[in-house]
Order: structure tokens, then sequence, then C-alpha cells
């Protein structure tokens, strides 16, 4: 412990810190208490100062990309959360290969591989989020996931070293990457495949146009909450067990698909989290199904 403040390592790794924000503020869900500090390196070589000098000093930063599928709790939080969403560049391509800084939206990735002719990513239009994130969510949709394409992932490791990893897809599973809370991801590259960016458009369009027709449009959620159990869709179980518009407070099941859970307005944490429960037990009663969040949950500090 070197007895330093936060204020002072951001000040000498050149970091910007924000007091005074709540985590509502940088989740899709827009819910969470308030945060002592914010925390937005720009920079790879930023991050790779900040995050092991606030862990010397006896910190434990949590990382936040975009948000997306993340819920926290009402608060506060006492230790300091890092945004990686100023650490944007690319896509840089390089023949097949795409780079991205880890707070690049994931939105602008698949936009620009496709314009670049690079075909591969399109099954993530519509995801939200970030590259670190979804990376590290393995997230996926409309028959892909993240780890069919990225190969190389650079991240600052648990001892604070700058470190480049190959990876495969073996390496992932659904919704699970290698990665840990002890790793800040802060780029990744991805394997890709010529194609006609024609083509690629017309993907693009379709898929927009059955995630509006089957996910809450222009809601605030945390993307699907809970996993898929093998087989089956945590959205239908939900839905057959009738619970679809159920609520507490200003949360509510969405009523277009049983897995979202959208903020009516004025939803608050507490609100949230008692609906994930809600759900959770009268699914168990109803249909005899464990269901496990997919959603990653922020109750407290780390411990
Ligand atoms: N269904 C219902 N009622 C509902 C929701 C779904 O009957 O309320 C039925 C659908 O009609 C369909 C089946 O369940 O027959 C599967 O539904 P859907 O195609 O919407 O896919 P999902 O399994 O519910 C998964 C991912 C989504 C991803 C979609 C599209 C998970 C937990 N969910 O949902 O990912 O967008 O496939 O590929 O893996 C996310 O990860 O945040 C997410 C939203």
């Amino acid at each position: 412990m070197s007895g330093e403040t936060v204020e002072t390592i951001a000040g000498r790794c050149g970091v910007p810190v924000e007091r005074g924000r709540t985590l509502a503020e940088f989740t899709s869900i827009g819910v969470g208490g308030p945060v002592d500090f914010v925390l937005r390196p720009t920079s790879i070589d930023a991050m790779t100062a900040v995050v092991p000098a606030l862990r010397a000093a006896g910190f434990r930063p949590r990382i936040v990309g975009g948000g997306a599928n993340l819920i926290a709790g009402q608060g506060p939080f006492h230790q300091p959360v890092i945004l990686t969403r100023g650490i944007k560049h690319g896509p840089i391509v390089e023949g097949n290969r795409a780079r991205a800084g880890s707070g690049l939206s994931v939105k602008k990735l698949v936009t620009q591989c496709v314009e670049k002719g690079l075909t591969g990513l399109e099954f993530a239009e519509g995801i939200p989020g970030t590259v670190g994130g979804t990376v590290f969510m393995n997230a996926g949709s409309y028959g892909g996931q993240m780890s069919d394409v990225v190969r190389e992932v650079v991240l600052v490791d648990d001892t604070g070293r700058l470190v480049t990893r190959q990876v495969a897809p073996a390496d992932f599973s659904y919704r699970r990457s290698p990665f840990t809370s002890a790793d800040t991801i802060v780029e990744a590259v991805f394997e890709l495949t010529p194609g006609d960016p024609n083509t690629m458009r017309e993907t693009l369009r379709s898929i927009a146009e059955r995630r509006l027709a089957s996910q809450p449009p222009g809601e605030r959620s945390a993307g699907c909450v809970f996993k898929n159990p093998k087989g089956d869709s945590a959205g239908r179980i939900v839905d057959v067990a009738g619970l679809k518009g159920l609520a507490v407070g200003g949360a509510s099941v969405s009523t277009v698909h049983g897995n979202f859970i959208v903020n009516r307005g004025d939803a608050t944490a507490a609100d949230v989290l008692e609906l994930i429960a809600l759900v959770k037990r009268k699914v168990a009663e109803s249909q005899g199904v464990a269901l496990e969040e997919e959603v990653i949950l922020w109750t407290g500090d780390p411990s």
C-alpha cells in the first residue's frame, strides 16, 4: 500500500478522473448507484500505467466497457471504475485481420469491416457495447459469437504487464471467455474473410429486421438477462411461465421478449434485482428450471 489516493495515481498516469457520477450513467439499462471515482484512460499506455498503480496502492479497480450487459446495485461503490470507452482506435485492417481498441463500439467495428469488404462479424449487428466487453463475455447472436473471429487479445494482466494472447475458438464457451476480472482487455484482433459488401449489407439488414421483430426496440435493457439452458431459450421459458409484463417498481419483464428486463423510465437498481429474483423463483416453481444470470451483477464493491 503506497497511501496514494486514486486522484494522485490517476494524475500521475495522465488519466482524467470524475467524481459524483453513478453507474446508472454508464449502463445501458440505466440503473446503479453512486461511484466514488470514474477514470477515463484514452490510450493503451495510460491503461497499462493506471491499472497496476491502483492495484499496488491496494485499490480494486473494475472495468466498464459499454455497460450493455451489466446490472449494478444501489451502491455506493468506493472502488474506482475504469471506462474503456476512450480506447477506441480502429478497426485497423491488415490483410484479413482487423485490430480494434477495447472501447470501440461493436456497431462501428461491424459496419467498418463490412465497408472494407471483410466478412465474419455480421452476426454481431445490433449487439450493443464495446469490443472489449463483447470479447470478455463471448457475446453472440444469430448463429455467431465473438470466439468465431477473435484471434488475438492484448490485455493488462494481473501482474500489470501488457501481454498479447493468441486465442482459438476452443478457449471460449457459451458466453464465457478465458479472461477474468484480473485481465483488462485493451485491444482485440479479428480474423475475417474477404466478401462482397452488398451481400454483407443485405445480411445486416435482415438481422436488424429479425432483431427489431423479436427484441424490445429502443427500450433501456441489459440485453438477455439469463443464459439459455442447453437446447432451450430462457426467453421462451419466461414467456410460457406467463411472466411477460411482470413488474417491480419501474422495472418490467419485456412484453416483446421474455429474457429482457426493461427500465420503464424510473427503475432503481433494487427494482431490477428484485425482479430478477422474482422471475427466477417463479420459473423454478412453475417450470422446474433454475435460470442462471448471463448479465454481470455488481451488488457491491469487489471483495
Ligand atoms: N421465444 C418465445 N418467447 C419469448 C422469447 C423467445 O417463445 O419471449 C421463442 C422464440 O419464438 C424462438 C425461441 O424462443 O422460437 C428463441 O428465441 P430467440 O430467437 O429470440 O433467441 P433466444 O434464444 O431467446 C438468443 C440470445 C440473444 C440473441 C438471440 C438471437 C442468449 C441468452 N440469447 O436469444 O442474445 O440476440 O439468440 O440470436 O443466448 C444476449 O446475449 O444478450 C442476447 C440477447
